[in-house]
């Protein structure tokens, strides 16, 4: 039996990526380990969205080579490269890593990665010669997207899933590189989707995370592709997202619905409702805004303005009470200056973001941003870097100290910690909560306390373990 090892990287939709993956090794009765020195065949699933994502991909691929538990990597074990990295720059790095890769697939082949290990095993069968350059399986641009019936093995702790309700991108961002990689936007059916949702309630998850490059698109695609464009405005156009959650919301048990990358162009006063409508839906949402100045935003080509996102965010917050909005922005991009930073912080103080990130600009080869003029030098970056952070430091305080005495739903995730609505898998905060509470299970608790982003639900002066670790180490 054919031994399979695979390390995903990049972000949810790669790992949904893997799943399918694992998936179909799985049905073609191949072993999937966890040990990459232990097998037959390594899949390193990459990321290619920044420089050093990619750095950390190739670091990876080195690592599996060199075999660090064997010093040396098994001669007939084979290293497969798929994921974003590769369906971008599989011809460059076919030279690059001729020694180390025997095969490039790329986003459409992962439903094929059985037939392909099998290939592979049977060019080489009785081959003694010296090694041949790696095999390219990427077939022209992605256009895959998978279906509620597609084999998968959810690589997610067994309470909650990621639904990838559409693929690929429209937007024309000038400094990201994605749409380049993963094509353009696809969407599944509003049956297709729920019909995945369903089984997954039905094997007990309780939180099903939306995702797709910009989830406020789900459906729209199908509406520019219509035959003749003179035919009516279809009504799926801008309400198909909202008849999915309305779909998600109706089918029963007790799970979150908690919708990821939305694009502020995209939403809409009917979706608004439709959020406040539906209780299973999470009051969250992750929003990407990327910046606030008009000057920024067009450079960045984000289809929005400021005066546009500071009034979608005012119609948010009053149509769904509670709502904790979490938001990206990107400093340093060519061309900003220090009024953009200025009025960019002024914003920050304003809407005080329940859930912020930032980014500092990386100039990405392929991308428009990469070739703009007024290139930011990396100090600036830096330096604007810490200013938001530091600022979003201090109203993430305040945030977490607005929860103390609240008594607030939580989703445990490993003895002692837990999520709440606010809080995304793997990206936000966390609830510390007292350790025998049942994991994958709701339990209501009471806030006693906060650490920055953090929120403490222990009776009063118990601190979390590792809390207190941190202290001793100091
Ligand atoms: Fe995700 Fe990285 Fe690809 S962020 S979409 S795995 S480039």
């Amino acid at each position: 039996m054919i031994k399979v090892s695979l390390i995903s990287l990049g972000c949810a939709k790669n790992l949904v990526d893997s799943e399918i993956m694992v998936g179909h090794l799985h049905q073609a009765g191949m072993k999937v380990i966890p040990e990459a020195e232990l097998a037959d065949v390594v899949i390193v699933n990459t990321c290619s969205f920044i420089d050093s994502s990619k750095e950390e991909s190739i670091g990876h691929i080195l690592e599996v080579h060199q075999n660090k538990g064997m010093k040396k990597r098994r001669k007939e074990q084979k290293l497969i490269v798929a994921g974003c990295m590769a369906q971008r720059f599989s011809k460059d790095l076919s030279n690059s890593l001729h020694d180390e890769v025997d095969a490039f697939i790329g986003l459409d082949q992962v439903t094929k990665v059985a037939p392909i290990i099998e290939a592979i095993y049977a060019k080489e069968r009785g081959k003694n010669g010296p090694k041949e350059a790696p095999v390219n399986f990427i077939e022209g641009k992605s256009t895959y997207i998978p279906d509620y019936d597609t084999p998968r093995f959810r690589l997610t702790p067994a309470h909650f899933a990621y639904v990838k309700i559409a693929e690929g991108c429209n937007h024309p961002c000038t400094f990201c590189i994605i749409p380049q990689i993963r094509g353009r936007h696809r969407s599944r059916t509003v049956d297709s989707v729920v019909q995945e949702a369903r089984q997954l309630v039905r094997e007990g998850v309780k939180e099903l995370n939306l995702i797709s490059q910009d989830t406020t698109f789900f459906g729209m695609d199908t509406w520019e592709q219509r035959p003749n464009p003179r035919t009516p405005v279809d009504s799926s156009r801008g309400t198909a997202l909202t008849t999915l959650l309305r779909e998600l919301n109706a089918i029963e048990g007790d799970f979150w619905i908690r919708l990821l990358y939305t694009h502020p162009a995209h939403w809409s006063d009917e979706l608004i409702k439709t959020i406040a409508e539906c209780p299973k839906v999470a009051r969250y949402i992750d929003i990407p805004l990327q910046h606030i100045s008009d000057n920024m935003l067009a450079r960045m080509q984000r289809e929005t303005s400021g005066d546009y996102i500071r009034d979608l965010i005012k119609r948010i917050r009053a149509g769904i009470p509670g709502i904790a909005v979490r938001t990206t922005f990107i400093v340093g991009f060519p061309g900003e200056t220090d009024a953009d930073v200025a009025e960019l912080c002024e914003f920050i103080k304003a809407t005080k973001f329940e859930r912020l990130g930032v980014f500092r600009y990386s100039q990405e080869e392929g991308t428009r941003g990469a070739k703009m003029p007024d290139q930011i030098a990396p100090k600036v970056k830096e330096a604007r870097w810490h200013k938001l952070m530091a600022l979003q430091q201090e109203i993430a305080g305040q945030v977490s100290k607005s929860y103390v005495g609240q008594t607030l739903k939580v989703l445990v995730e490993e003895p002692g910690v837990a999520r709440g609505e606010a809080d995304a898998p793997d990206i936000d905060g966390r609830v510390y909560v007292p350790r025998e509470l049942p994991v994958g299970e709701f339990v209501d608790v009471k806030i006693t306390g906060y650490q920055d982003y953090d929120l403490l639900a222990l009776p009063k002066g118990e601190q979390p373990a590792e809390f207190k670790v941190a202290k001793q180490a100091q």
